[in-house]
């Protein structure tokens, strides 16, 4: 099916989107739609699920009914975003470094062993999950990175690639010209010839840290779950995010359940994010809660003034997804209603809005 980006972003806002309950009750406990669900379950975010009705939750719940091993399963899902050219935040089409490289962050859990697999900042792969699956599968390590990452996935048989499209390098191309009145780029509003064929891109997202996280769990309770991205547009060459930190990009405990984050990875890492989001509800919080739990910890500890707002929060976005044991799912974000993640619940695949701690 064709993964139309603008479609996914169309079906944000259309009609197929699920209604959000969220209630908090006497005891001060928040209630959730995924709360009460039961079973065999995908989540992802929003990239995870497209307007067609296809898309990564609906292939990794196609796997996962196949009979296959989760971690296989959430891989596979993902693939199809790292695929698409038009998703400027994952795999092939990603935005580029500031060197207008693409450095691609990776990595996957596999509840029923605790084996963990990761790459980072690897360059001219498609599928960098598939790569961290084989360091998961067939390594005694957990991270491999850079030149190591990509002569490893060599070896595996990944093929070497260009992921630059020509769509990204153009908006690359206006990021960098644009960037300092006084360099020797000439930006937009100081040139009187007619503007170049890249001026004429209009990224929906200059800046991004635009991500997909899945997490799949099996009838039987069996958990899996993968990160994948492009990471912040234009980042220094070497900056690696979230997604392939095990605990803040994703973390799985096979005996409570799975967490993932998309959006700032410095914040998902220096509050371990996805280990809390698993931590919370390991002590009984239901999934949407813990999410929330987390995101607090990451309110108090946003002390620098340059990510405030002027009423004192986090300036940012960040998305925690939660997915439990025994088939209970939720997210939250920190700030702005209309956050939606992806789920299919073994019966339909549909966007669920998440909580936020910030209207
Ligand atoms: N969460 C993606 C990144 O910060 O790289």
């Amino acid at each position: 099916m064709k993964p139309d980006r603008r479609g996914f972003l169309a079906a944000v806002s259309g009609a197929a989107i699920a209604p959000t309950v969220l209630a908090s009750t006497s005891s001060g406990r928040v209630r959730a739609p995924g709360d009460d669900h039961r079973g065999k379950c995908v989540i992802a975010s929003a990239n995870g699920l497209w307007q067609d009705g296809t898309g990564c939750v609906v292939e990794a719940m196609h796997r996962i009914n196949n009979g296959d091993d989760p971690a296989d399963a959430v891989v596979a899902g993902v693939a199809l975003v790292e695929n698409d050219p038009d998703d400027h935040s994952v795999g092939y089409g990603g935005l580029p470094n500031e060197l207008g490289v693409v450095q691609l962050d990776s990595s996957v859990m596999h509840g029923p062993t605790h084996k963990a697999g990761a790459v980072a900042a690897i360059e001219d792969i498609k599928n960098p999950a598939a790569v961290a699956l084989k360091v998961l599968k067939y390594t005694d390590h957990a991270l491999l990175v850079g030149a190591g990452a990509k002569r490893f996935a060599l070896q595996m048989g990944f093929k070497e690639e260009n992921l630059l499209t020509e769509e990204a390098r153009k908006i690359w191309l206006r990021w960098k010209q644009n960037q300092n009145p006084n360099d020797d780029w000439l930006d937009e509003d100081q040139n009187d010839f007619p503007p170049p064929s890249h001026a004429r891109v209009d990224p929906d997202q200059p800046f991004t840290y635009g991500t997909i996280n899945c997490s799949g769990v099996t009838d039987d309770g069996s958990l899996a779950s993968c990160t994948t991205t492009s990471g912040l547009s234009y980042k220094l060459p070497g900056r690696v995010g979230d997604s392939p930190i095990i605990g803040a990009g994703m973390f799985v405990d096979n005996a409570i359940g799975a967490g993932g984050a998309t959006g700032r990875g410095e914040a998902a890492i220096q509050n371990c994010c996805s280990y809390e989001v698993v931590r919370a509800m390991g002590e009984g919080m239901s999934p949407t809660e813990a999410c929330l739990s987390a995101l607090r910890r990451v309110v108090t500890n946003t002390r620098q003034k340059r990510l405030l707002n002027d009423r004192g929060e986090p300036n940012f976005g960040l998305t925690l997804y939660a997915l439990r044991k025994d088939g209970a799912y939720g997210a939250a974000n920190l700030r702005g209603k209309g956050v939606r993640f992806a789920v299919h619940d073994g019966t339909t695949a549909k966007h669920v809005e998440a909580a936020t701690v910030f209207d």
